[in-house]
């Protein structure tokens, strides 16, 4: 069979970019520990104010973990729980989020905080506030009426 110079080089090409591309997923995955927000973590989406941690939205301190806090948000239509909340400048915090109702989105501008918030699974996300200021939460899932209505703040205070 006859493969055009051309054809050769293209198809090395594609192979190429394709293992590399598999290979930084890989990577990714299996040596850094990057998951998807919405790790698989279940929860029953009736029982959500009952269900530690989202029976006490907002920030907690903890101790002995990786992270210095728990920032817990709960997503209904067309709010968030709480509305707005203070950080402290450079904390390391687990943002911790579910949905009661439909799936929204968890979009802290300015950041590179962008979670899928579905009823059924808690999403999370670890970060570090180190710029003072606030950040606006926004729901980029379209979610119904009040959809663009539904926000959300985090001020990081010194
Ligand atoms: Cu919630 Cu859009």
């Amino acid at each position: 069979m006859h493969v055009h110079k051309y054809e050769k080089i293209w198809l090395i090409f594609g192979i190429t970019t394709l293992i590399v591309f598999l290979s930084v997923v890989g990577v990714s995955a299996f040596y850094a520990g990057n998951q998807p927000p919405s790790c698989l973590t279940v929860i029953d989406p009736e029982k959500v104010d009952s269900t530690a941690p989202f029976n006490e939205p907002g920030l907690k301190k903890v101790e002995g973990k990786d992270w210095d806090y728990e920032l817990v948000f709960v997503a209904q239509a067309f709010a968030y729980t709480p509305g707005d909340v203070e950080v402290p400048l450079g904390a390391k915090v687990k943002v911790i989020a579910t949905s009661k109702d439909v799936i929204h989105g968890f979009e802290v501008a300015g950041t590179n905080i962008n979670m899928m918030v579905e009823p059924g699974y808690i999403s999370e996300h670890i970060t570090t506030f180190d710029k003072t200021g606030e950040y606006l939460i926004l729901c980029n899932e379209y979610c119904g009426a009040g959809h663009h209505m539904m926000m959300s703040k985090i001020k990081v205070v010194e």
